[in-house]
């Protein structure tokens, strides 16, 4: 297996990118391509955990990430499934025009900010669009460890939802429940209602579009703590009621612990952007605090954190370099 090493001499963190080959570019569904990537000698890939992602480096140094969603058990391959989204950033385009059988694409190691918890007693995982990928690999997860899961999946009509083959048998077992709502989300499913009453030891995951991340939010409120798992695959809009703005908009002082140098970041720069400026190296790479790529510990001030990955726990101690502002003049950085 061909890998290139890339230092971050400031995190001292050794970031390993694998080479892989297009194996296969399978149609999924309306506007889905999955891309199947294998080692090119057949070797054995580095191990995955059902939610983890992928970093890939398409041409013009376009970087996007994707979650893996075949089963993790399978070690000869990493299967990716694409959404072409024509009024996105352009990733997704980039990928279905550029990306063809026999390609060779520079893929990052698998990481991962959404794993399974240990100890669930059951599993609920809800699906919205193509938020389906990493729910799809810890419904194969599940079924591999054997613990009980449910699974839910929300889509316009029968041909948006992927994996309709594979899907087959867990749709015929019971496990997965398939809903689609013509576009209007109040026809589809009641996720207040699947969301009403969690069973003692009920762990629920959910990923999807914007207004269904925040449906599944509001119906999970009730649910003890750290039952409740979500990734988004996009950034909610700055000023949505996630992100509203205060006077984090002003600029502020970093200060790196090591070295005692301090960085002005202006209102307009990430501290990640700073940083780099000044000559230190961040390692990023979604550049919307969806990755954990540029996380790094802070040790004083007051941050405002942006980003959608991290819990309260983790909040507590690091931030994301990339979408993070300080509400305090001084922030030091664990560097
Ligand atoms: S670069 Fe992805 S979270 Fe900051």
């Amino acid at each position: 297996m061909s890998t290139q090493i890339k230092s971050n001499p400031v995190a001292g963190v050794q970031e390993q990118t694998l080479t892989l080959l297009v194996r296969q570019v399978r149609f999924e569904g309306r506007g889905i391509n999955s891309y199947e990537l294998v080692d090119p000698e057949g070797a054995p890939l580095p191990p995955f955990a059902a939610g983890a992602h992928l970093d890939i480096h398409l041409s013009g140094g376009v970087v996007r990430q994707y979650s893996i969603c075949n089963a993790p058990r399978e070690r000869h391959r990493y299967v990716i499934a694409v959404l072409r989204d024509e009024r996105g950033r352009g990733g997704s385009k980039a990928l279905h025009e550029q990306l063809r059988v026999q390609d060779i694409v520079r893929v990052s190691r698998p990481r991962n900010n959404f794993r399974l918890v240990e100890g669930a007693r059951r599993v609920l995982l809800i699906a919205g669009g193509i938020g389906v990928t990493p729910l799809k690999a810890m419904a194969h997860q599940l079924d591999d460890a054997g613990i009980d899961y449910e699974m839910h999946y929300c889509a316009k009509d029968e041909r948006s939802a992927a994996f309709a083959e594979e899907f087959e048998p867990m749709r015929a077992s019971g496990r997965l429940h398939l809903h689609f709502d013509g576009g209007d989300p109040s026809a589809g499913l009641d996720i207040r209602d699947l969301l009403n009453a969690p069973a003692d030891g009920e762990h629920v995951y959910y990923c999807g579009p914007g207004g269904f991340m925040k449906a599944c939010a509001e119906a999970a409120q009730h649910w003890p703590a750290g039952t409740v798992h979500f990734e988004h695959f996009k950034a909610p809009e700055r000023g949505s009621a996630e992100h509203a703005a205060n006077d984090a908009n002003d600029s502020f002082i970093v200060r790196v612990a090591s070295t005692g140098q301090e960085i002005e970041v202006s209102k307009d720069q990430s501290i990640a952007d700073a940083l780099l400026e000044a000559g230190v190296t961040m390692e990023t790479s979604c550049c919307a605090g969806l990755c954990g790529t540029c996380k790094v510990r802070y040790l004083e001030g007051e941050v405002e954190h942006n980003d959608c990955i991290m819990s309260d726990e983790e909040r507590v101690e690091y931030l994301t370099a990339c979408v993070s502002r300080a509400t305090s003049k001084v922030l030091v950085l664990d560097l």
